[in-house]
């Protein structure tokens, strides 16, 4: 089920970028070595952490909920890649959902789990639930792009949700996740995506 055409979350974010011909970025989640911020080219870009990396890094220092508290911009790109414990992931999607511009993307890391282990707090936490709680909204578009590496990003956009999922979850969650990951993640090719992506922009 995995599709595979690129390595890193930085190569995928930039094709958006300028496929979509988009120009302004945020980032939720800088990280010690700024593996995806430093190859993001774009006219705009604010990224946000708790700790600092060096005098002019993170743009914005505090915890997402601050930022968003005091943030004035909307943007065309957003990742979300902070705290990766479910309560903070869905505060920081619905905040982001409110300063996205219309035909605006947001990307999630830590969505898609290949095992409990790694739903560990010091792994990708429960991040994934909120993939999942997506998918039961009718409004937003929800799809799972997987690296060569077996790592994945969500990828997010308001428009017509093509596969409602909502399921009674009458078990433990993860293996309702491990047992319809197909449904849940919707997992897609590079090409496809744009495409779903366009038909959604263009209606
Ligand atoms: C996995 S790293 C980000 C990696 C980076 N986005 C990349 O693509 O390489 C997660 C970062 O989120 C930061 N973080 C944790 N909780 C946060 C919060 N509440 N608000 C903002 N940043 C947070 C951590 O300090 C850490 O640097």
């Amino acid at each position: 089920m995995e599709t595979i055409e690129m390595e890193l979350k930085h190569e995928f974010i930039s094709k958006l970028i300028s496929h979509f011909e988009m120009k302004s970025y945020l980032e939720i989640g800088l990280g010690p070595l700024q593996e995806t911020w430093k190859y993001i080219n774009i006219e705009n870009k604010i990224c946000v952490d708790v700790i600092k990396v060096d005098d002019s890094l993170p743009t914005y220092l505090g915890t997402s909920d601050n930022f968003f508290e005091e943030n004035t911009e909307n943007f065309d790109l957003i990742y979300i890649d902070g705290d990766h414990r479910s309560d903070q992931v869905r505060k920081d999607l619905t905040n982001a959902l409110k300063v996205l511009n219309p035909n605006g993307i947001i990307i999630m890391h830590d969505i898609a789990p290949a095992s409990r282990t790694e739903t560990d707090p010091r792994s990708s936490g429960d991040a994934y639930k909120i993939l999942m709680e997506t998918r039961k909204n009718p409004h937003l578009q929800a799809f799972t792009y997987f690296f060569r590496s077996g790592d994945a990003v969500g990828v997010i956009w308001r428009g017509k949700n093509s596969h409602v999922f909502s399921p009674d979850v009458v078990e433990d969650t993860y293996i309702m996740y491990e047992n319809n990951k197909k449904d849940y993640l919707r997992p897609i090719y590079y090409d496809e995506l744009i495409q779903e992506i366009e038909s959604s922009f263009s209606s």
